[in-house]
């Protein structure tokens, strides 16, 4: 387990990491200090080797956005000189999948996190919105760009624009989440799943995510060139072999990543 000031890390022998945004006086605002750890902990996840990044927040909220006490006196100068919270696109680009477990407010930035996680699950009390506007700002962690590709421009507008908040269910049906779940089972769930996909294949897990995330970048006849050269690939590894032959044996997998 390592303590940071503003969050919590822990790497199981699962190989499963669990990462806590832990400021619940604040809502777990998302502060400069708490963008620096977090990039702290995303090396140590790497480093430890983790599977699979199951991302939670302390208390009665994911994360309410970006700390709106902090930002209030920025300049544009040092907003841009900065690049203000680009750091957070860091969670993006892991290579291994992550699972976002939300209780609570997932708001502002705390939405747009959310978005970046693989698989998102949400307990029934769970709340997300884009309330920027009426702050005199806009989303500014993928909120425009990433909402808009899951739940298409209407939608998208709606949120954005009049900042309202939509409760588990609807997000749910919007297809900004991957399952809903009651409150108090929301990370049992994400950690049970965490646990199931440590224990698949490293690479075909990795294969699976790159292709899943090429269907938003590509057209679809690069899409499943992709996907296919993946596919053949996986036929390099014993793994492979290994999970055909326990299926045929009619006994469970032993993956070993070779
Ligand atoms: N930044 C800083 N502090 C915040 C915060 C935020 N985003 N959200 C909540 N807090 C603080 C409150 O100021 C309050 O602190 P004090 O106890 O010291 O007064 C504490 O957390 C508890 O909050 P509330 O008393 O407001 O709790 P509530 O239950 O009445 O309301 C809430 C909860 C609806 C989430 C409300 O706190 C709220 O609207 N928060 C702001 C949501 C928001 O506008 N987020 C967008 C931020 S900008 C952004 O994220 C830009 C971007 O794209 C990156």
């Amino acid at each position: 387990m390592s303590e940071y000031d503003t969050l919590t890390l822990a790497v199981g022998d699962d190989r499963v990491a669990l990462l806590t945004l832990n400021r619940p006086t604040a809502l777990n605002a998302l502060s400069s200090q708490m963008m620096r750890e977090f990039t702290e902990a995303l090396d140590e996840v790497t480093r430890a080797d983790a599977r699979v990044l199951v991302l939670t927040g302390a208390g009665r909220a994911f994360a309410a956005g970006a700390d709106i006490a902090e930002m209030r006196d920025r300049t544009f100068g040092e907003m841009t000189d900065a690049d203000h919270l680009s750091a957070w696109e860091r969670l993006a680009a892991l290579r291994i999948p992550t699972i976002g477990a939300v209780n609570g407010f997932a708001l502002g930035g705390g939405c747009e996190i959310a978005m970046m996680c693989d698989l998102l699950f949400a307990g029934e009390g769970a709340s997300f919105g884009q309330p920027e506007i009426a702050l005199g700002i806009i989303p500014g962690i993928g909120g425009t760009q990433r909402l808009t590709r899951v739940v298409g421009k209407p939608q998208a507008m709606d949120l954005i624009l009049t900042g309202r908040r939509i409760d588990a269910d609807e997000a749910f049906r919007l297809g900004l989440v991957s399952r809903v779940v009651p409150d108090d089972e929301v990370l049992d769930s994400a950690m049970t799943a965490a646990r199931q996909i440590a224990g698949f294949s490293s690479r075909a897990v990795r294969a699976a995510k790159e292709c899943v995330l090429r269907a938003d970048q590509t057209s679809l006849s690069e899409g499943l060139l992709f996907e296919r050269r993946w596919f053949h690939s996986l036929f390099a590894f014993a793994d492979q072999t290994e999970g055909m032959t326990a299926f045929l044996d009619k006994r469970p997998a032993r993956f070993s990543d070779d």
